[in-house]
């Protein structure tokens, strides 16, 4: 680790959460330089829904690079582009009565972000954007003014104007209609809260701490959005590609949102992000908006391909039934450790146990790495351990990474109470 330590910047994260050093990976496993084995329950946070090294994926990238495809295009007409355009069309939008324009925006989620916003500013002409506590939209600076996190947005950055916050489902608890609010806000002009041009929204908070919004709750937005002239852009960087059970996360509450943004695990861990829009928001001119890295083709060919696992509903069906096998495998847990005090929360193969105690889920964490497993955590404070698995995950791995986490749990527990008994002697 000496030579990480010596080179790179204090700002690197999850080498020290998994101090490891990773060199080979295949499906939900990562194996470090000593051959150590790790089952993966973070999957790239959020990019590797299809796995790590998919050898369907792999096999097209390795003939691709052979026959010297492009690499590197701009946003020059490749056949690449031109396969995942079809593709993306003839899989995913048209199956749905989608009728998106695609932007290939540059590569990480921020960017896709940062169009959208733009974007939605240089139509409606206003500056406002309105945006949900515990928000997490990327952190270049459009995208960190609608991100909620007090860690990431220090005042000193400048960065907090033309943004707006309000509370996001459940947020108040259970009985606070957070939309009644949002229209109360809107329609009162003495609100000291500008008419937005968007709405940005995650459907499931993944960052925040894996707060589930209701399918109604999302149908009052649009319509809220609709009333007053507002964009609803849905930010599907980490919950899209199917990481909800189905290819959008916005599909089980049937609303048509103005703008998607799309990252993550379209590449299959390689760069690209995507932003979708109605056909009459693309007011953009001739490269107007523009970037170097728009065309990362050899992410085309990937995409292109992971996209057929979405040709058949078998795929969609595997989520869901691995997706019960988390909730009920967690419930379990939760259950079995009443001491721990978790709380399930999630919706097909993304979900949360928020712990009562802030520390417990960071240290869950650190016992299961230690054990053979990649967990993160997620909210405000690290309190969540979060699960995040590739879709494409074997069932023998979810259960022998479940019970890693179960006698993780059973350990920080046990440590717990060590402690205090030798506080009390
Ligand atoms: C919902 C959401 N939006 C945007 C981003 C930012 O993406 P990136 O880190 O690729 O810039 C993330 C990353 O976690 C995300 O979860």
């Amino acid at each position: 680790m000496r030579i990480f330590e010596e080179m790179e910047s204090e700002v690197r994260g999850y080498i020290r959460s998994f101090p490891a050093i990773f060199d080979t990976a295949v499906g939900s496993q990562m194996f470090d330089e000593h051959g150590n084995r790790y089952i993966d329950f973070f999957a790239g946070a959020g990019s590797l829904n299809y796995g790590h090294n998919n050898p369907a994926v792999k096999e097209a990238m390795i003939e691709y690079l052979q026959h010297d495809g492009v690499l590197h295009g701009l946003d020059k007409a490749t056949v690449a582009k031109k396969q995942f355009l079809q593709k993306f069309r003839d899989t995913i939008l048209a199956p749905r009565n989608l009728e998106y324009k695609v932007q290939f925006t540059g590569p990480t989620g921020t960017n896709a972000v940062e169009t959208a916003l733009k974007l939605a500013r240089m139509v409606k002409q206003r500056s406002n954007i309105i945006a949900f506590t515990n928000a997490y939209h990327g952190l270049s600076m459009g995208s960190l003014a609608v991100t909620g996190n007090a860690f990431y947005r220090d005042e000193s950055y400048g960065v907090r104007a033309n943004s707006a916050f309000v509370p996001f489902d459940g947020y108040m608890g259970k009985d606070f209609d957070s939309m009644a609010y949002l229209r109360r806000l809107l329609s009162d002009q003495s609100s000291g809260v500008d008419l937005p041009a968007a709405i940005i929204v995650e459907t499931v908070q993944g960052e925040g701490g894996i707060h589930v919004a209701r399918d109604a709750w999302l149908q009052e937005l649009q319509a809220i959005c609709r009333e007053f002239d507002i964009l609803l852009i849905i930010d599907d960087i980490q919950m899209g590609n199917g990481r909800t059970g189905t290819f959008f996360s916005f599909e089980r509450a049937g609303i048509t949102p103005d703008m998607v943004t799309v990252s993550k695990s379209i590449g299959t861990g390689l760069p690209m992000s995507l932003l979708l829009m109605r056909p009459e928001l693309d007011q953009w001119k001739p490269g107007e908006h523009t970037g170097t890295f728009r065309g990362n083709n050899l992410a085309f060919v990937a995409a292109t391909k992971a996209l057929e696992y979405w040709d058949s509903p078998d795929f969609a069906e595997g989520i869901a039934h691995k997706g019960r096998l988390f909730e009920d495998g967690l419930n379990a847990i939760v259950d079995r450790h009443g001491e721990a005090q978790g709380e399930l929360r999630g919706v097909g193969m993304v979900w949360g146990i928020d712990f009562a105690n802030e520390a417990f889920a960071g240290s869950v964490s650190e016992e299961a790495f230690n054990r053979g497993l990649i967990i993160e955590t997620a909210g405000a404070n690290g309190q969540v351990l979060k699960f995040l698995p590739a879709l494409t995950i074997e069932e023998e791995l979810i259960t022998e990474g479940l019970a890693i986490i179960d006698e993780a749990i059973s350990s920080v527990l046990a440590k717990g109470r060590k402690l205090r008994a030798g506080r009390l002697a």
